[in-house]
């Protein structure tokens, strides 16, 4: 199979902005307690955080880890974790129907955050709370001292304020499933009253209003232009949420979803537009993804989770090889559409479908779609480049004109490098890629970096990895003409610097 791509220097998309690389960690799971935080294990730290787990996180170079919902947040109450440890009540969490120990709470997740060099995009309480609440807790968590709100902070130890400039207003508020689920008006209205009260407690704060949960909701499409009604002038992203199954084992119409994810950006990127001119508004709302991954393989098993335990081991999705390659087509749709999309979080980040697992007492290890994530996060930023390509298409199941090829180009101007990502869908046959570098006169191939292997459902655990990158020979530059050879069902990273 031959494929064709050209690209050109002054053909621009847009810029990457970088909090595209952003994750997410919920109190659900193992992904807070038993995940980032185990005191007891060998690799913990003074404050119980796992440092093997750290350095993972390091690996991806995740530039901010939304927290601490999800669902979580609709029922959460954030003074239940500050303060003295041994005062911090044990709540029954009814979204995940647990209990919340409140061991760690907003003081101490900063802390993590700071050891693992990232940001903090904090998410509110609008299913069982309101304003008041959130402009407290902003109170406490941003402004320097001298009130009630942040004295407490002082007197809990924290003599800075955290500064924490992302906020998301809520979380699937569409969702029957939410804690406090609400319609469009109705969280429209409540969502642009907090808006207001919090930008007056501090202006430098950015808001994410609740989008809806995925495309396929009944709402979706008037839940986006509700919303807005209500909030344009007061918030600053709208958020999406999509999580890719492969439930029917049909791989061809699986690695096909990505068409659907950029099809929901530009939908939702169009109803901002559109709410933009019914308000004669010169603000433009931009996107934000914040979640997205792959999610299907533990939904069984979860059905058998005690109820009102602590941590239980949920969601612990183990990523195949195929996973990886979804993971690296929706990577590929979000720098397309880097115009538009300037926040998004791979959910989540430790052992709730996650990139990074932790055994008790055990190993950290990375799952197969750990790779594609750090390549992107790596290499993926700089401005992204337009890619006409030419190949041949098939149709699936739910998916038409699907292209075998599915890839993107990012110069980064800084460091003199233009990287192709490039996914092959094509499950049987090598793809003879060809590419045009227009403009990119004087480079050299870096490197090629692949990630394949035949059987698609191979997967990583403690014991070893069966899904990692290997270095590819083969790949020639003349000129600007470039020719290389794509694995079947391959993940590719090509990297070209100025020689
Ligand atoms: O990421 C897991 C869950 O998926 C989140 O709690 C929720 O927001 C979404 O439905």
């Amino acid at each position: 199979m031959k494929a064709k791509l050209t690209l050109h220097k002054e053909f621009s998309i847009g810029e990457v902005d970088k909090r595209i690389y952003g994750s997410f960690i919920e109190h659900l799971g193992r992904a807070v307690y038993r995940g980032i935080y185990e005191p007891n294990h060998p690799e913990a730290d003074e404050l119980g955080f796992r440092k093997d787990v750290i350095k993972l996180v390091k690996e991806m170079n995740v530039p901010f880890v939304r927290y601490p919902g999800g669902n979580f947040v609709s029922g959460y109450n954030w003074e239940d974790g500050v303060g003295p440890l041994d005062k911090r009540p044990v709540k029954m969490d009814l979204a995940w129907m647990t209990l919340e120990p409140n061991k760690i709470g907003t003081n101490e997740f900063a802390e993590w955050a700071k050891k693992a060099e990232t940001d903090v995009m904090m998410a509110l309480n609008l299913g069982t709370r309101g304003p008041d609440e959130a402009r407290n807790f902003l109170e406490y968590c941003n402004f320097p001292k001298g009130t009630y709100w942040s004295d407490l902070r002082r007197s809990h130890g924290v003599e800075h304020p955290h500064n924490f400039k992302l906020w998301c207003l809520g979380n699937e508020m569409d969702g029957p499933w939410q804690i406090g689920h609400k319609t469009a008006d109705e969280y429209g209205r409540v969502a642009a009253e907090t808006a207001k009260v919090m930008k007056w407690t501090d202006p430098s704060i950015e808001l994410v209003a609740c989008g809806s949960s995925y495309m396929r909701m009944p709402t979706f499409g008037k839940w986006e232009e509700t919303v807005l009604d209500h909030t344009y002038e007061h918030v600053d992203y709208l958020s999406l949420h999509i999580y890719f199954a492969n439930h029917e084992n049909d791989t061809p119409n699986f690695l096909a979803r990505s068409l659907e994810m950029d099809n929901f950006i530009k939908t939702v990127t169009s109803i901002c537009d559109y709410v933009k001119a019914k308000q004669h508004s010169k603000k433009q709302i931009n996107l934000s993804f914040d979640e997205w991954n792959v999610w299907f393989h533990s939904r069984n098993q979860d059905e058998e989770i005690e109820k009102w335990i602590e941590s239980p081991p949920r969601l612990e999705d183990i990523y195949t090889m195929e996973d990886a390659l979804a993971v690296g087509t929706m990577l590929i749709t979000l720098l397309k559409n880097a115009d538009r999309v300037k926040i998004a979080c791979l959910a989540q980040l430790v052992n709730v479908i996650a990139p990074i697992m932790t055994e008790p007492n055990g190993k950290a290890w990375r799952q197969s779609i750990f790779y594609p994530f750090m390549h992107a996060s790596q290499y993926g930023r700089g401005t992204v480049l337009r890619c006409p390509v030419s190949c041949d298409t098939y149709d699936s199941l739910e998916y038409t004109d699907v292209p075998y090829l599915e890839t993107v180009a990012v110069h980064n101007e800084e460091n003199d490098e233009v990287t192709i990502f490039a996914v092959n869908r094509n499950l049987n046959e090598d793809m003879e890629l060809e590419a045009d570098l227009c403009g990119f006169e004087d480079y050299k191939l870096a490197e090629h970096v692949t990630i394949h292997n035949k059987d698609l459902k191979a997967v990583n655990s403690a014991a070893g990895e069966k899904v990692y990158p290997e270095a590819q020979s083969g790949g020639r530059l003349d000129g600007t003409k470039f020719q290389t050879r794509l694995p079947a069902a391959s993940w590719n990273v090509l990297r070209f610097v100025k020689k």
